[in-house]
């Protein structure tokens, strides 16, 4: 072969490889499911599968929740399943790398999943795997997020003008993420160093 043509060839695969390492090392981290995290922390799992978060889909269809839906003007009787205006809330990761895209191809990521408050997985879920003394730092540049210090993860739904129930439909609704957090009612119990301890 001509060296000229040798040497491009070389060129293009090296830049090309240049290229495939850093898509690998920026890339963004992708929705992997409830199933993976709940191989390790199971306690939060069967806790969190109790709650409301956990169910938020079945809110959506036909016949479920007829007098809530009534009260804000939503048709009791529609399947609002198939809704986009309703399913980015009601579902984990929404239109994102491995989040949820329809009830038949992700049924696995419906209602509000660990990684809807946790964040994407793939990559935190390596670094609990691999380092089980990480630092919170460490786990968020792994995408891990923080409700606890972040108000935006909860209130990204819970405060969204498209956020039907609120305070003003009925005092029942009032949202207080700081007291949500501190009881976890509807999120799921607090267990300390629990997946240690499995040992
Ligand atoms: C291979 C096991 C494993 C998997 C899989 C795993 N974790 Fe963890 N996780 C751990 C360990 C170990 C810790 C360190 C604390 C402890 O011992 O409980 C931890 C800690 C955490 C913490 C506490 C964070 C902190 O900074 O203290 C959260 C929240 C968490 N995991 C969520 C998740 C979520 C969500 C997933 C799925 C995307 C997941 N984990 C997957 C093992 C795992
Ligand atoms: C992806 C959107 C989303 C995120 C993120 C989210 N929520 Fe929710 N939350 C919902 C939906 C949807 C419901 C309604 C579930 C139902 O009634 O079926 C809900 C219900 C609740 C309720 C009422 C539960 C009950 O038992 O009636 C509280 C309180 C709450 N969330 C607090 C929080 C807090 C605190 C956070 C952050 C740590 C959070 N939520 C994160 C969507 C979300
Ligand atoms: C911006 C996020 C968001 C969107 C969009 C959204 N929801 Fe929700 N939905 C929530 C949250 C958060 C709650 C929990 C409110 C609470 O209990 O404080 C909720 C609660 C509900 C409930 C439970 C009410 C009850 O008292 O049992 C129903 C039913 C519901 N939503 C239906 C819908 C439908 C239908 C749509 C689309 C037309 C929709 N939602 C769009 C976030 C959203
Ligand atoms: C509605 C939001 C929400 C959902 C859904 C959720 N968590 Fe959490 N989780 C929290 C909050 C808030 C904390 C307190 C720490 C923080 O600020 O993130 C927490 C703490 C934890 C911890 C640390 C130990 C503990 O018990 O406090 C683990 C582990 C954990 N979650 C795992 C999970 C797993 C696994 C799932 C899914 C089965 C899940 N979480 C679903 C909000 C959520």
């Amino acid at each position: 072969m001509d060296t000229k043509i040798r040497l491009m060839i070389t060129r293009v695969s090296i830049i090309l490889l240049l290229c495939s390492i850093t898509a690998t090392v920026y890339a963004k981290p992708k929705y992997i499911g409830n199933e993976a995290c709940i191989n390790c922390h199971k306690k939060e799992g069967l806790s969190w599968s109790k709650r409301a978060h956990a169910k938020a889909f079945e809110a959506l269809k036909p016949g479920k929740r007829k007098a809530a839906k009534k009260k804000v003007g939503m048709d009791p009787s529609k399947d609002y399943t198939i809704n986009k205006d309703c399913i980015r809330c009601h579902t984990t990761g929404y239109r994102k790398p491995g989040g949820f895209k329809n009830i038949k191809k992700t049924p696995n990521m419906k209602g509000v999943g660990c990684e809807a408050c946790h964040g994407a997985g793939s990559k935190y879920k390596v670094l609990h795997d691999e380092k089980p003394s990480f630092t919170e730092t460490e786990a968020k540049v792994a995408g891990e997020l923080y409700a606890a210090s972040d108000p935006e993860v909860c209130d990204k739904c819970h405060m969204h003008k498209d956020q039907h129930f609120t305070e003003q439909v009925d005092k029942k609704y009032k949202y207080n993420r700081e007291e949500a957090i501190k009881d976890r009612k509807s999120i799921h119990d607090k267990f300390e160093k629990k997946f240690r301890s499995m040992f």
